[in-house]
C-alpha cells in the first residue's frame, strides 16, 4: 500500500476552514485507501516564538481536531514531531544537500521574512522547508495532501529525494507526489477574498475558525465581501467573493457547484449566505464538540499520541539507519 505523510502547525488554538477543507478532509478520505501518517508539526512553530503554555496547549488542541474530524487512531499514526526525534537528525542531513539559493527562492520565506525584515528573521524560518522535507522522506511517502501554498516546498522535497537517490543510489529516498485538490486547494479570506485564509490574516473577521461559536461563524459568513452586482455566478476572476462561497458551500454538501448557483437564480447574496451560514454551522459543530472533548481530556489524548509516536520512530529510524549508512557515516557497535 501507498503510504500517505501530512502535518500542520500547532500556531493557533482552532484550525481554520482552508486547513479543514483543503488537507484534513482530505487525509480523513485517505486514510481509508493508504498508510496514513499524520503529525502536529511542532518543531515547525517554533519559528515563530511561542509562548511555552500557547504552545503546549495548542499541540494538543491541534492533534484533538484532526481526531474530531474523522482521523482514526486505529487505522492511521497520529502523532507530535518532536516525539520523533530523526526528524531533526535528518533535517540536518538534508540541509547539506540543499542550495543556499535553492532555500532563498522559496516564496513564503522570502514573504514571510519580507514582513519582519531581516533583524526578525530566524534562520529556522529559511531551513523551515528542508525540516518538511526530512517530515515526508522520513516515512517513504509517496503522498502528501496539502493545500495549493505547499506545493512549492513539496516541490523540495521533490528534488532533495531524487538528489539523494543519485549521490547515495537509487532506493534512498522515495520521491513524494502532492496530493492538491484543485476545487478546495485555495480557500479565501471572507474580508479579503483575493487573499488565503490563513492562521495569520489580518482580520480576524476574514477567518472561518472550526473550535469558533455558531453564532460568530454565521456572523463572518453574513459579514463576508462580495461585489456591487446582483447576480450569483461562478467567477473567481470578477467575483471573488461570491466565488469562494460557493466553493465553500460546495465542498460542505458535496453538491457541484453548477447546481448550488442554479437553486439561487433570481436570489440574492443574502440568501447564499443565510443558508451557508447553516451550512458551515452545521457542518462544523460536531467537529467543535468532539474537538473540545477531546481538549478536556489531555490523558487520554496523550495515550493517542504517544502510542502514534511509538509507531512513527519505528519507521523513521529505520529510514534514518538507511540514509546514514549510505552516507558512510561510522555506526556504533
Ligand atoms: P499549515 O499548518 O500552514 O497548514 C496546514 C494545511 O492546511 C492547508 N491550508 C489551506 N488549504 C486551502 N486553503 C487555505 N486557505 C489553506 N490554508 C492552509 C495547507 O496547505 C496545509 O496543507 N508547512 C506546512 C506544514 C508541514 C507539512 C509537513 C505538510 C510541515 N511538514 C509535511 C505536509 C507534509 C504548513 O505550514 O501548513
Amino acid at each position: 500500500t501507498q503510504r500517505v505523510f501530512s502535518g500542520m502547525q500547532p500556531t493557533s488554538d482552532s484550525l481554520q476552514l482552508g486547513n479543514y477543507l483543503g488537507a484534513l478532509k482530505q487525509w480523513v478520505a485517505l486514510q481509508d485507501t493508504h498508510d496514513a501518517i499524520y503529525s502536529v508539526v511542532d518543531l515547525h512553530a517554533l519559528t515563530v516564538a511561542p509562548d511555552r503554555e500557547v504552545l503546549t496547549r495548542r499541540t494538543r488542541a491541534t492533534a484533538a481536531q484532526y481526531l474530531a474530524a474523522g482521523v482514526d487512531p486505529s487505522r492511521a499514526t497520529l502523532f507530535v514531531q518532536s516525539h520523533v526525534p530523526q526528524h531533526a537528525e535528518l533535517t540536518w542531513v538534508l540541509s547539506t544537500f540543499t542550495g543556499m539559493g535553492e532555500a532563498g527562492r522559496m516564496t513564503q520565506f522570502k514573504d514571510k521574512s519580507a514582513k519582519v525584515g531581516e533583524s526578525g528573521t530566524n534562520v529556522g524560518l529559511f531551513t523551515y522547508p528542508v525540516l518538511m522535507a526530512a517530515d515526508i522522506l522520513l516515512y517513504d511517502t509517496n503522498v502528501v495532501p496539502v493545500g495549493e501554498d505547499q506545493r512549492q516546498h513539496l516541490e523540495l522535497s521533490r528534488d532533495l529525494a531524487q538528489r539523494l537517490n543519485q549521490r547515495l543510489g537509487e532506493g534512498t529516498a522515495v520521491v513524494p507526489e502532492p496530493h492538491i485538490v484543485k476545487e478546495v486547494a485555495k480557500i479565501y479570506d471572507l474580508q479579503e477574498p483575493t487573499a488565503k485564509m490563513s492562521k495569520s490574516s489580518s482580520s480576524p473577521n476574514g477567518l472561518i475558525e472550526i473550535l469558533d461559536d455558531p453564532k460568530a461563524i454565521a456572523k463572518r459568513i453574513k459579514s463576508a465581501v462580495t461585489d456591487a452586482d446582483t447576480v450569483i455566478a461562478f467567477d473567481p476572476k470578477n467575483k471573488a467573493g461570491i466565488s469562494n462561497l460557493l466553493t465553500i458551500y460546495s465542498a460542505l454538501t458535496g453538491r457541484p457547484v453548477a447546481d448550488i448557483v442554479a437553486d439561487y437564480e433570481g436570489k440574492m447574496y443574502g440568501h447564499l449566505k443565510a443558508d451557508l451560514a447553516e451550512v458551515v454551522v452545521g457542518a462544523l459543530t460536531p467537529v467543535r464538540e468532539a474537538a473540545m472533548e477531546w481538549i478536556e481530556s489531555p490523558d487520554k489524548l496523550d495515550v493517542v499520541l504517544a502510542d502514534g509516536a511509538a509507531k512513527a520512530t519505528a519507521i523513521a529510524q529505520a529510514t534514518l539507519e538507511r540514509i546514514y549508512d549510505r552516507l558512510g557515516l561510522l555506526r556504533p557497535l
